[in-house]
């Protein structure tokens, strides 16, 4: 069995981090999203790894490199437009041949990772199988009906009147008749193959389209206030490792991962938090959910449930929540009088002022 995790996509809803960046790595917990999946696939004992990649690419290359550090071997595969699921799959033929793969969509989070269904679908052997949960808002999501032998019998994406709360989760497996499927299918509405039409497809073949329910959490981190999630879940596992220094005047609560190089000077940290190698924080709070990435200064601060990318610095902001913050920002008090807020926001940038 091989793997192809899908890291082209546009990433609209995710601007302006995506305008620069890959959505893919930004981390959760101070560890980019990918790197859950890699680690999920490498768990499950698979090794041959196609990797979709589009205008990020260089920066997918760079993080992830030949795998090894997963444990995997890494083959990656350019997706000249980002033109739908089943459109990665059609440019992968040449990687995947007619292989049974696991598709993992790159910005997705599952727990429990994915051997249990990898395993299913190897004794079971159906033509697909797919990883549902059940969701409040299924008109967001692929949502599937089954049948009275528990098999899916209609996909359908985003309706409007969803007949089940069962959402299509980033993860498939498929045998290699999903090919067939890509090759067969037409671009939707939106002008993309839809993974949701190619697996239509297959049922209306009549071929057998399983599914395994998961009742553990997952989230797709495609939009800001998933990834805050995501990384409210990653950070209430941790355990306190603090191998950062503190001084006397600061003050650790809670659970905290503070790796090494980081300072915490005069301030307080309450967790779940993680801050990252080479980290100054100084006369500062950060509260719960706060992951600051490493080579990041922060001082005379209040931060609290926010993500924040490497080496960004930020001084003298009385109270930051709900926030993400890419690499390389400056966020500082400014001289202008009479006090103006002086902003250089890039394109789809959002503030929330008061
Ligand atoms: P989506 O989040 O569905 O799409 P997107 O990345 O274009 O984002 P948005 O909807 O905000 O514009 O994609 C799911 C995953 O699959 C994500 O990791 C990107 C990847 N992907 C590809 O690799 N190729 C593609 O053609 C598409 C559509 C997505």
């Amino acid at each position: 069995m091989k793997a192809l995790v899908l890291s082209g996509g546009s990433g609209t809803r995710l601007r302006p981090i995506t305008h620069t960046s890959a959505k893919q790595l930004v981390p959760v917990g101070n560890k980019p999203v990918i790197d859950f999946g890699l680690e999920a696939i490498a768990a499950a004992g698979i090794t041959d790894v196609g990797i979709i990649v589009g205008k990020t690419g260089p920066e997918i290359r760079a993080h992830i490199g030949d795998g090894s550090q997963y444990g995997i071997n890494v083959s990656f595969i350019d997706q000249p437009d980002p033109l739908g699921l089943a459109h990665a799959v059609l440019t992968a033929e040449p990687f995947l041949g007619r292989d049974d793969f696991i598709m993992y969509l790159g910005d997705n989070l599952v727990a429990g990772g994915v051997t249990e269904f990898v395993r299913e679908f190897e004794e079971t052997k159906p033509d697909a199988q797919i990883l549902l949960a059940r969701v409040r808002d299924p008109e967001r999501f692929g949502v599937a009906e089954l049948g009275d032998d528990g098999n899916i019998c209609r996909l359908v994406e985003k309706p409007k009147e969803p007949k089940s709360d069962l959402a299509l989760v980033g993860v498939y497996l498929f045998s290699g008749n999903i090919m067939d499927a890509c090759h067969a299918i037409e671009p939707s509405a939106r002008g993309e193959l839809e993974i949701t039409d190619a697996i239509q497809w297959l049922i209306d073949q009549g071929q057998t389209v399983a599914q395994h329910t998961i009742t553990g959490w997952w989230k797709d981190t495609g939009k800001l206030a998933d990834m805050l999630e995501a990384n409210r879940i990653v950070l209430d596992r941790y355990e306190t490792r603090l191998e950062g220094e503190i001084d006397a005047a600061s003050e650790i609560q809670g659970r905290v991962v503070l790796e090494a190089g980081a300072k915490i000077i005069n301030s307080t940290v309450r967790g779940p938090a993680a801050i990252g190698a080479n980290t100054v924080i100084e006369n500062t709070f950060i509260g719960p959910y706060t992951s600051i990435y490493h080579d990041c200064v922060v001082k005379n601060s209040v931060i609290e449930h926010s993500i924040v990318l490497e080496e960004t610095s930020i001084a003298d902001v009385p109270a930051m929540t709900d926030s993400l913050l890419g690499r390389k920002v400056e966020v500082a008090h400014t001289e202008t009088r009479p006090e103006r807020y002086q902003l250089v926001l890039g394109d789809h940038s959002k503030v929330g002022l008061i």
